[in-house]
């Protein structure tokens, strides 16, 4: 087996030089440390004072961005832009039970620990996602879930991922993607193989694991069609909210994650997004903006038009979304768009240009996206730490 990849620090002169403010004086110890807990104190990057987390911080939010770990390992670039702009940092692949446990009973961390221990050794926070996720899923899983000790499988597989990083995520989507309305189960939920095998409990019983397998994690549950005004969205709002309540009830979860991935073109309603961002925050949950990117396949070629469109999009929704002080968290699903599944089979542009759904281009340089993030969060009410 090949060992693990390490990082070199990120950009030595950054860090070193002694006009930079510190990470710590960028992001300050009040409002935003206090609101999101327990970041590692360990200053060796300094963030841009100009920069999105810096900007997140003076309004309470936190900003950060996903990272796969091929781009972090090998991207100077992107590894010092990531320091410059972010708080936190989501792996967005090397988490999820496909990676970790390929091999029934071989855990691998190698690529996860990678990101994880790259953001915390810069003295960035580290979030992650997903640990039940009816996709990538190891092949073994199919059957072995529906064993006899199927229930055992899946409450072992929670232990071990979030025993792994206990006390160094300072968060988890612990369920994601689990309402599908289509599928016609009662409640919304997902005819998934978690549900085949172990009933509509499973979610639950994820939660209570997860709750003991890391109790200083935040848990969260995580979701994609929240965002929208469309007859599909409206029911999954409605299913979400229904599950939220009774996890919540039960002390299991602490917010929700809306995905967020936006794209030009859909319907955006702002009183309908301020309804279920008021009725989440009502539950007395925080919220998180967990995978913002905005998909560009719908607006032809042209790089200013296309860039300009996207920017303006976003902000409809992040003018909305900003301003319930619930909303905690901003992610984008990648920082630079070197680094974005929307260039995936089944998302990418039909010609073949690729996306500019992210804040950075693909040489780090900041977009009109990046400057509508920056306006929008200026723009934002001060969070009251109320959730600590
Ligand atoms: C995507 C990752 O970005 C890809 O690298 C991976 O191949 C597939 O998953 N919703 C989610 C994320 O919750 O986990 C997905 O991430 C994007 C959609």
């Amino acid at each position: 087996m090949t060992p693990p990849a390490t990082f070199e620090r990120v950009a030595p002169d950054i860090i070193s030089d002694p006009r930079r403010p510190s990470r710590r004086a960028v992001l300050g110890t009040g409002l935003a440390t206090a609101a999101w807990g327990r970041t590692v104190r360990k200053v060796e990057a300094a963030p841009e004072p100009d920069g999105l987390a810096a900007r997140a911080a003076r309004r309470g939010i936190v900003y950060g961005a996903a990272v796969s770990s091929e781009p972090l390992r090998t991207n100077r670039m992107l590894q010092a832009a990531l320091a410059r702009e972010c708080a936190v940092i989501v792996p967005s692949f090397e988490t999820k039970w496909g990676q970790t446990e390929q091999t029934r009973g071989t855990h691998t961390y190698a690529r996860s620990d990678l990101v994880v221990d790259w953001a915390i050794r810069n003295g960035l926070a580290a979030r992650g996602h997903a640990v039940i996720w009816y996709r990538n899923l190891p092949a073994w899983a199919g059957d072995a879930l529906k064993e006899a000790g199927g229930a055992a499988i899946f409450d072992e597989h929670i232990r071990q991922v979030m025993g792994h990083y206990k006390g160094r995520l300072v968060e988890w989507d612990v369920v994601n993607e689990a309402i599908e309305i289509s599928d016609g189960v009662p409640g919304g939920v997902r005819h998934s193989l978690f549900y085949e095998a172990l009933g509509p409990d499973y979610i639950t019983r994820a939660f209570t694991v997860a709750r003991e397998a890391d109790p200083s994690a935040r848990l969260f549950y995580n979701d994609y069609g929240l965002e929208y005004d469309s007859p599909y969205d409206e029911q999954k709002r409605n299913a979400v909210l229904r599950l939220l309540t009774g996890l919540r009830r039960a002390g299991l979860v602490d917010g929700l994650g809306i995905q967020c991935h936006l794209k030009v073109g859909n319907r955006l309603t702002p009183e309908v997004l301020r309804r279920f961002l008021g009725e989440v925050a009502a539950l007395g949950l925080r919220i998180a903006l967990t995978e913002l990117d905005v998909n560009d396949s719908r607006l032809a070629a042209d790089v200013p038009l296309r860039d300009a469109s996207v920017a303006e999009h976003a902000k409809r929704f992040l003018d909305v979304a900003l301003d319930q002080t619930a909303v905690m968290e901003l992610v984008t699903w990648g920082l630079s768009d070197i680094d974005t599944w929307l260039n995936g089979k089944g998302f990418a542009r039909g010609d073949g240009q690729p996306s500019r759904c992210l804040p950075l281009d693909t040489t780090m340089q900041r977009k009109p996206l990046w400057h509508t993030i920056a306006m929008c969060l200026d723009a934002a009410p001060i969070r009251q730490s109320v959730f600590e």
